[in-house]
């Protein structure tokens, strides 16, 4: 029988625009207050991308970090995974772009999209691909432009959303250590709480989701807030449970920052002190699915762990979808 290998984060990086949009900018764009947008979300500012830049410059930048962070070189790489709801164009995929950019000349690659839940997607993908042995170094990345398809005319969307991207280098690790579990899941029959049309409009998006045909996000925010509180729950006991472990042999959990009370919800159904979450969305907004990188590489850079230590990184999103992984660190 062929070997098993142990999967592993080997390099981190993440990449921000520079323009920040706090709420006090909102409350001159929309009829909004910051007390509104910190009191109901728990955000602060977010950053956006210049109209003229395209987003898979931020992938390209997280990318050249995490391979640095890794050791490696872009020609070392076999396969390049993008996570991403907000493609630049629908071909060439971010990931031929991004491939390009950093001279990966034998990495095949492609686009994923499972929205704010990509990452763990692409995760659990990259991870099957280095188990088996097909593949040595993954290079995954959460790659978003959400102000793009933002209607910066609706009060109830445009404040939530920013720009970013994580990516990490995934690879063989010694064995106990790496990804220990994963577990993906999705309902559809929810996906039209959240939706951004692209190359159709039905006649109920027309009357319900977008405002004069415009191709934007649009999302019930009630709906998606019940969901988010009970998978973020659900999806951290699976990976524990899938691993032999409990609460109590997590050092961090790592989740998608979309809402502050969503955090202390979950929190607080799974019994968790909230010093074990870790939460930067005042700064960022929600960057779907470049969030849970983002927030692993600010952990890790800020040393918040370190080898040995079991870490979940769950998250939740359009689709409906949902994602989490239990990650013992080994570097
Ligand atoms: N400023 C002031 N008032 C506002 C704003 C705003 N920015 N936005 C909405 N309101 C108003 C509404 O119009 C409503 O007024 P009304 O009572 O007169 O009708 C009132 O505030 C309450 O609105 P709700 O939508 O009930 O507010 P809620 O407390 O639910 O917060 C929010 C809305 C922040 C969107 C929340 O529901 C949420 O975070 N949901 C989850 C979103 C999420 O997790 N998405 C993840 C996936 S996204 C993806 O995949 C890209």
């Amino acid at each position: 029988m062929s070997r098993i290998y142990s999967c592993g984060i080997l390099g981190l990086g993440s990449s921000l625009p520079e323009k920040v949009l706090t709420n006090f900018d909102l409350e001159k764009m929309v009829d909004t207050t910051n007390e509104w947008i910190m009191k109901r979300t728990g955000i602060s500012e977010r950053r956006i991308l210049e109209k003229d830049v395209p987003a898979h410059e931020l992938g390209v930048d997280a990318a050249n970090k995490a391979l640095k962070d890794a050791g490696i070189s872009a020609e070392d790489l076999d396969l390049i995974i993008v996570a991403t709801e907000t493609p630049d164009y629908l071909t060439p995929s971010t990931s031929c772009l991004i491939q390009s950019r950093i001279n990966a000349k034998k990495a095949a690659a492609f686009d994923l999209n499972a929205a704010c839940s990509g990452f763990i997607y692409g995760l659990t993908v990259a991870d099957q691909f280095i188990k088996s042995g097909y593949y040595k170094y993954v290079l995954l990345i959460g790659c978003e432009g959400l102000s793009k398809i933002t209607d910066w005319e609706d009060r109830n969307t445009c404040v939530l959303f920013g720009d970013a991207a994580g990516a990490a280098v995934l690879g063989r690790v010694e064995d106990g250590y790496g990804i220990m579990s994963t577990y993906i899941g999705a309902d559809g029959d929810l996906g039209k709480n959240i939706t951004a049309p692209c190359c159709y409009l039905s006649c109920e998006d027309i009357e319900v989701r977008t405002r004069d045909n415009k191709r934007v996000l649009w999302m019930d925010g009630g709906e998606v807030f019940k969901f988010a509180v009970k998978v973020m729950e659900h999806g951290t006991n699976k990976v524990l449970e899938q691993s032999n472990l409990t609460l109590e042999d997590l050092k961090l959990i790592v989740p998608h920052q979309a809402n502050i009370r969503i955090l202390d919800g979950a929190a607080k159904r799974l019994g968790v002190s909230k010093d074990k979450i870790f939460i930067n969305l005042h700064k960022y907004g929600n960057i779907s699915s470049a969030s849970i990188p983002v927030g692993l590489n600010e952990a890790y850079e800020g040393k918040m762990f370190t080898k040995g230590d079991n870490l979940v990184l769950v998250g939740f999103g359009g689709g409906l979808t949902w994602g989490s992984a239990l990650v013992r660190w080994s570097k």
